[in-house]
Formats: structure tokens, sequence, C-alpha cells
């Protein structure tokens, strides 16, 4: 008898990196409200404390982690923290990201690094340091990558982004073949355009760069090849990883879902 998917966390433990705002808050609430113990970890912490007091008023148990995620010590701290305070960890869900957008020409080589460190070293930092404890039992571990469709297309004016995001796909890819030994699955969820802060702040960049008004921006360039003209929502991504966390076996790891409304099929 198979055994049988069920989205309920309770007794789990998940750090959610970039889980202060946007499609990372989303997935730490919804894992809470499933039942699991969260640290919300991000690089502001009034922000992230904010999560934990929503999360907490709707009785799900969380804690505040004050992480830079492009720092070792720092992030080395966090997973520490969160073990301590919730006795282990099952879930990582590396999220935190920015948005920086340029042409190659006129990218500075300190924005290519700072979006290299966030995206790819943050991946990697958080990976090791919640693989130190998952690796110490045969409890099934789940790391799930925040790739993007930017994961398997290009865009104009994003060239750190697309590496970084295409980049996870090999993280994943190793981290499946590795960690299978230790019961650890590895994902890479790969989100169309969320209307979070990250992509508002982009429109009136885009529009600028290309020349267009923001509503070309929104219509054209990110919903344009969508099925409805819809955005993806946070809540679209929050129950795809929440069902990823559930599914009983190792049969999708090292694999990536995208979910875009239709922009882009693979
Ligand atoms: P957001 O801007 O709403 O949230 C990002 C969070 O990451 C913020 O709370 C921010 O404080 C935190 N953060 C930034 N740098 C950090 C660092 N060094 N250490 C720790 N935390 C840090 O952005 P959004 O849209 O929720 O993005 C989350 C992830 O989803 C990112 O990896 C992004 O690339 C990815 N994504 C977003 C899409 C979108 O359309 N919004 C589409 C595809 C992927």
């Amino acid at each position: 008898m198979a055994t049988q998917l069920t989205t309920d966390l309770t007794g789990k433990v998940a750090l959610v990196t970039g889980s202060a705002s946007g499609i990372g808050r989303d997935i730490a609430e919804t894992y809470a409200k499933a039942g699991a113990a969260v640290g919300i970890a991000d690089i502001n912490p009034d922000a992230a404390q904010a999560t934990v007091d929503t999360i907490k008023a709707a009785g799900g148990k969380a804690v505040a982690i004050a992480m830079d995620v492009t720092n070792e010590d720092a992030v080395n701290a966090g997973v520490d923290k969160l073990v301590q305070e919730f006795g282990g960890i099952d879930i990582l869900v590396s999220n935190a990201g920015i948005q920086i957008i340029n042409p190659i020409d006129q990218f500075s080589y300190a924005d290519w690094k700072k979006m290299i460190a966030i995206h790819l070293d943050g991946a990697f930092l958080t990976t090791k340091a919640a693989l130190k404890y998952m690796y110490q039992n045969d409890k099934v571990g789940t790391v799930i990558y925040m790739g993007s469709v930017h994961s398997h297309e290009a865009s104009a004016l994003k060239a750190p982004y697309v590496s970084a995001k295409h980049a996870l796909l090999g993280l994943a890819r190793v981290l499946a073949k590795e960690g299978a030994a230790h019961n650890v699955r590895s994902y890479v969820v790969c989100p169309g355009f969320v209307k979070t802060p990250l992509v508002e702040k982009q429109i009136p960049e885009q529009a600028k760069e290309k020349g267009i008004s923001e509503e070309e921006v929104v219509k054209n360039v990110m919903l344009g090849q969508t099925v409805d003209g819809e955005f993806t929502t946070t809540d679209d991504i929050a129950q795809l990883t929440l069902f990823l966390t559930a599914f009983p076996t190792n049969a999708m790891t090292g694999q990536s879902f995208i979910a875009s409304h239709g922009w882009f099929m693979k």
C-alpha cells in the first residue's frame, strides 16, 4: 500500500529564508498553518518579527532569525538557533532574493557579485548549514530552492539573475544525488512573475530601460505570454511548495517545477 500524501506538517521544522516578505512569507505562513514550526530568516529583522507575530497570532509556531544569507557565520548561527529552539530542521526553503536589472555591458561587477552572492552563495551556505543536521538522522529532509522561469529561460537586462537561477538547477541535481543516501530530497520551484515588492520595483525600471509605459511592461513584458494575463500569486507558489514538501517518496527529487500561468512550458 503506497504512502498517502498528507499536507500535515505537525512535528516538522522549517527554515525559510527571505520570509519577511512576498513569496517566502506566504510559504512560511502556509507551513505554519500546516503545523510546522518555522524559522523566519531575513536580513530585515523587524519585518521578520512581524511575520512571526502574524503566525503566532494564528496559533502557529515561529521564531525570527536575523540572517544575511551571504554571511557564512550568520547562516550557521541562524540554523543553530532554529535547531536549539525547535529540536531539528526537516525543511529548508532557500528563497531570499533581490533583483538588479541592467544590460550586460553596463552591469557593474559589484552588482553582479552581489546578485550571485545572494541567489547562489546563499543557497549553498544555507544548504550546507542545514545538511549538517539533516545528515545526522534518517528522517526525510527537504530542500527547496526558489528558482524562477528564469531558471529555464532568459530575459534581457537580467544576466546575473538568469545565471544564478539556472545554477540552482545544478545545485539541486547534485544534492538529489548526494542527499539520497541520507533521505534528503531537493526541488527547484520556478515561478512566473509574482506581484511582490521585488517585481513592483522592476516595473518603472523596465519601463525606463525599454522606453515603454509601465502598463506595457505589465501587459506585454511580464504577462504577455501567460494563458490568462494573470500574475502568478504567492499562494500559487506556497501551495506548490507545500505539495512538494509533503510528497511521500523520492520520485521527483532533483526536479524543477514551473508555475507561471502558462508563460513558459517545458
Ligand atoms: P520580496 O522582495 O518580496 O522578498 C525577498 C525577501 O528576501 C525580503 O524579505 C528581503 O528582506 C529578503 N532578503 C534580501 N536579501 C537578503 C539577504 N541577503 N539575506 C536574507 N534575506 C534577504 O521578493 P519575492 O518576490 O518574494 O522573491 C522571493 C524569491 O522568489 C527570490 O529568490 C526571487 O528571485 C524569487 N522569484 C520571484 C518572482 C517574482 O516575480 N516576484 C518570480 C520568480 C522567482
